[in-house]
């Protein structure tokens, strides 16, 4: 029997953070937990534990293909088979179609928007440990970042992160949950 087999009440659906790199997943992540009272997990750190090594060595040592086979298996086994986590998934997680359709069929899923121009002030404090920006001038990153955005546009909210501070979108975030999950 699996999640797929009974309608999950909205309260027990996992909440899934997505958005570009440095948008706040893993900050606003952990803090709508402990709001939520609610298990916390980063799909990246997850990634790192069960495979032994952090994401920029897989990148550097077994290649981009690797990593995304490795999100790929996690996170589709996670909605399939866990229930009432939040979880934060790495920026480029949603543009495997199977990530994407398994997040969106089974679980509440939040995009955290950042502007271009406000992404641009966290740049250099993400350059060394995100190896996708690594090889791209600024133009190309710009780029990436327009695209994945169309894509994250496929979501059940959107939440804006440039004017507020991680612990009042959390909060934010958690009224409008709690809202859901009582008129479920
Ligand atoms: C990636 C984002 C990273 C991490 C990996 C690839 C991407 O996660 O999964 O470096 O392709 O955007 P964050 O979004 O948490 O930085």
């Amino acid at each position: 029997m699996t999640l797929k087999d009974t309608p999950v009440p909205l309260n027990q659906k996992n909440v899934i953070l997505i958005g570009f790199m440095g948008a706040g997943k893993t900050t606003i992540g952990q803090l709508l937990a402990q709001k939520l009272e609610r298990e916390f997990l980063d799909a990246d750190q997850e990634i790192e534990r069960i495979h032994g090594m952090p994401v920029t060595e897989i990148f550097k040592s077994m290649g981009e293909p690797a990593f995304r086979q490795m999100e790929k298996e996690y996170l589709v086994e996670l909605c399939r088979t866990s229930r009432e986590k939040i979880v934060s998934l790495g920026g480029g997680s949603f543009m495997q179609e199977e990530i994407r359709s398994a997040c969106l069929s089974s679980g509440i899923v939040y995009h955290l928007d950042l502007a271009w121009e406000s992404w641009l002030e966290r740049f250099e404090s993400l350059i060394d440990t995100r190896p996708i920006l690594q090889s791209k001038s600024l133009e190309e990153v710009q780029d990436l970042f327009n695209n994945r955005k169309q894509v994250y546009a496929d979501n059940h909210h959107r939440f804006a992160v440039d004017q507020l501070s991680p612990e009042k979108i959390a909060e934010a975030m958690a009224a409008q949950i709690r809202a859901g999950w009582s008129q479920d």
